[in-house]
């Protein structure tokens, strides 16, 4: 009954949503005004827009803008409710993309996928997954910030799939570190040999709850960057890695930052969170975060929007 509910609201706002942007110059509004005029809290429309940008349907731009793509444009309101789910769901990326195959497979016979792809599993990897989206938006935005007076930027917990990578390719000048656990940490330096990037930065295995080490760094600001990361852990454990970081901190020559990238949580957030329209296990709000950072010794400066719903909260010692 819920379920009928959400997916009815939905398709409303989506609706709405596509028809507020066939009419915007471009058909292109930022988020924040495309919330408005669907009447959604922008957090909301942010979770509403990752799978449709994974499903071709808009795009969204590290500035926080969102466009109709020409497939999102070709919906029509005379479509029923119901099957704007069938249409986003049922028929993703992989399905528009592979239509335009069809004449090449009536003629050879053989399953042809984009790209000359064979596997239509290969194929599905290749295609964006809404997580994917948001790391993109995410590390292009991070990667737009004023780095001028940074020299080094330590990915705590950076994966295997890296922000840092993003971020470094667009700073010359920045060097780098990346921390995770031991065996992710051996995956992302065969990923970054493979993209001759492994001159780049530093990659060492290490548990973050023991020991952020200093690393040897050139003079100058240090950032510290946290990405999703403590929305995936308690109170307790989020403590003792901030307290790391703030320990590597106070032992770095010259300035340094925190970057904590996470998603706030509003009281809007906590009505619907009982729809399950969030996932992370452990989400905060402003002054949650804020209270954690002062128990670390942290100093909390400042919070920044980030594209698709996520915020940047910075912190120095
Ligand atoms: C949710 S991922 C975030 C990855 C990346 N920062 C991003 O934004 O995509 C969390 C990362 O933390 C790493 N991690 C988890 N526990 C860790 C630990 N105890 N020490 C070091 N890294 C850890 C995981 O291996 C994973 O790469």
């Amino acid at each position: 009954m819920i379920a009928d509910h959400v997916s009815a609201r939905r398709s409303e706002i989506i609706q709405s949503l596509a028809d507020s942007l066939k009419e915007a110059t471009g058909r292109t509004l930022p988020v924040q005004e495309a919330a408005r005029r669907c009447d959604v809290i922008p957090g909301l429309m942010h979770q509403l827009l990752l799978p449709l940008a994974a499903a071709g349907i808009v795009t969204l731009s590290p500035t926080d803008h969102v466009t109709l793509t020409e497939l999102g444009a070709a919906l029509h309101r005379d479509v029923p409710g119901p099957m704007w789910d069938v249409v986003i769901q049922g028929a993703g990326l992989a399905s528009w993309q592979a239509t335009s195959q069809l004449a090449e497979v009536v003629r050879s016979g053989q399953l042809s996928l984009p790209g000359g792809q064979r596997s239509l599993y290969g194929y599905v990897k290749t295609l964006p997954t809404p997580e994917a989206v948001r790391f993109q938006l995410v590390a292009l935005a991070l990667a737009a910030e004023d780095l001028s007076r940074t020299h080094t930027v330590v990915d705590v917990g950076g994966g295997s799939d890296t922000m840092l990578e993003t971020i470094l390719m667009a700073h010359p000048h920045l060097g780098g570190a990346l921390l995770d656990l031991p065996h992710v940490a051996e995956r992302t330096k065969a990923t970054l040999a493979r993209r001759g990037m492994a001159d780049r930065f530093r990659v060492l295995g290490v548990d973050f709850f023991e020991d952020v080490p200093v690393v040897p760094v050139r003079p100058g600001k240090v950032v510290y960057l946290a990405a999703d990361i403590l929305p995936h852990w308690s109170d307790e454990h989020a403590l003792r890695l901030l307290t790391r970081i703030h320990n590597a901190m106070t032992g770095t020559p010259g300035s340094s930052e925190l970057w904590c990238v996470a998603r706030l949580m509003s009281d809007a957030h906590e009505e619907v969170r009982t729809l399950g329209s969030f996932e992370d296990v452990h989400k905060r709000t402003a002054n949650e975060y804020a209270l954690l950072l002062e128990k670390a010794r942290l100093v909390p400066q400042r919070i920044k929007s980030l594209p698709s719903g996520v915020h940047l909260i910075i912190a120095t010692v």
